[in-house]
């Protein structure tokens, strides 16, 4: 157990926060605004009831990463049957980017509507004026929908015709990969629809340009797509990586001009091989790499029992950024775990290797 006052990151284990209250703000991920971090997620419960969102979006803050001071919810579920967020729905992975030019925050997380499973595979989003919220939930959308991706041939932009969608017919996707899978014909059928997004990531750029990045087409191929100016909408400019390949959990870095990724497979709650890839271009072409974790083969195969959600640059320190993951408990959704591990460079190419405890001095180290 992490003691309140430590200095430390204890990989896996109780982390509490300013009230001895372990930290509930899973899937999450931190924006770093005038000299304070805020660690954004979902606030689960006790028991498997713990997996659907009963009460909304946790923040955090915090000036050193280490110890993290309760502000409460952030996005609230809504009590209003009618509304989207009602309690009971699927919110998952909440990101927050800060738009510049509007002054104002910016929530984007997976939506799954209430009582219907995975199915629905939608971005919600939701805006305020202070990194603590209160956050005013916007709308919710599928993305992308009547623009075609930028990196396919002509042939393949047009939607599906009658005998193509009589052949899809009573197939089913279960999130993962299938023998009757179809790796270039999803994006064809939710043209008009919007694009499946479910797991999911933001990333800003240099150029304040900001992407949201999820998995798509029945989780089958990942989406990189540009926000519009004000981050509140998706702008039709977007390419489809890894058709076919099933990640999860994706979560981007640039390091040295390169586009890094670090995602996982889906198998669910269970944890998976991380997969990293490599980008010259945040549209690619994208290089899939060797599984960035060292050590055991448990613990490459399941990435230190985790998942990845999140990757933190370390503000004022030049190549640090911490790896972070979750450590999920289905069965108790609000024991589940965070996983932070530094990032190493081996070959300039990121290196991650479990540490029972370190801290932000790892990174002063000299020449790794
Ligand atoms: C894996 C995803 O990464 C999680 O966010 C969550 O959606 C689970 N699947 C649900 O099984």
């Amino acid at each position: 157990m992490q003691d309140m006052d430590s200095k430390q990151f204890c990989p896996g284990e109780f982390w509490p926060d300013d009230q001895g209250i372990h930290i509930n703000a899973h899937g999450g991920g931190v924006l770093h605004h005038q000299g304070r971090y805020y660690w954004y997620g979902e606030h689960k419960i006790e028991g498997e009831a713990g997996n659907q969102a009963q009460v909304g979006v946790h923040v955090y803050s915090s000036s050193d990463l280490y110890q993290w001071k309760d502000e409460g919810i952030a996005l609230k579920v809504d009590d209003d049957p009618q509304s989207e967020i009602v309690r009971g729905c699927i919110l998952e992975r909440p990101k927050v980017i800060y738009n510049r030019t509007t002054g104002k925050f910016v929530m984007w997380f997976h939506l799954e509507l209430n009582g219907i499973g995975y199915s629905s595979a939608r971005s919600g989003i939701a805006v305020a004026d202070r990194p603590t919220g209160p956050f005013q939930y916007v709308k919710s959308i599928r993305p992308n929908a009547g623009a075609w991706p930028m990196n396919v041939p002509d042939e393949l932009k047009k939607p599906l015709d009658a005998a193509e969608l009589a052949q899809m017919k009573g197939l089913e996707f279960p999130g993962n990969w299938v023998p009757h899978y179809p790796p270039h014909q999803i994006f064809r059928r939710d043209f008009d629809a919007g694009q499946m997004a479910r797991d999911m990531n933001l990333f800003v750029d240099e150029d304040e340009t900001a992407y949201h990045i999820y998995s798509s087409e029945e989780n089958g191929v990942l989406h990189i797509s540009q926000l519009s100016e004000d981050y509140l909408q998706s702008s039709g400019r977007y390419v489809r990586i890894f058709p076919g390949k099933f990640h999860e959990a994706p979560a981007l870095m640039k390091h040295r001009g390169k586009y890094f990724m670090i995602s996982s497979g889906c198998t669910g709650w269970h944890p998976n091989a991380a997969r990293l890839s490599v980008a010259d271009s945040i549209w690619g072409p994208w290089q899939e790499l060797e599984n960035p974790c060292i050590g055991t083969e448990e613990e490459k195969s399941t990435t230190f029992n985790s998942q990845s959600t999140f990757i933190l640059p370390v503000a004022g320190k030049e190549d640090a950024y911490i790896f972070m993951a979750d450590r999920w408990r289905p069965e108790n959704a609000i024991d589940g775990r965070y996983t932070w591990l530094p990032i190493q460079f081996k070959n300039e190419l990121p290196v991650l290797e479990w540490k029972d405890r370190w801290d932000l001095n790892f990174f002063a180290a000299p020449a790794r």
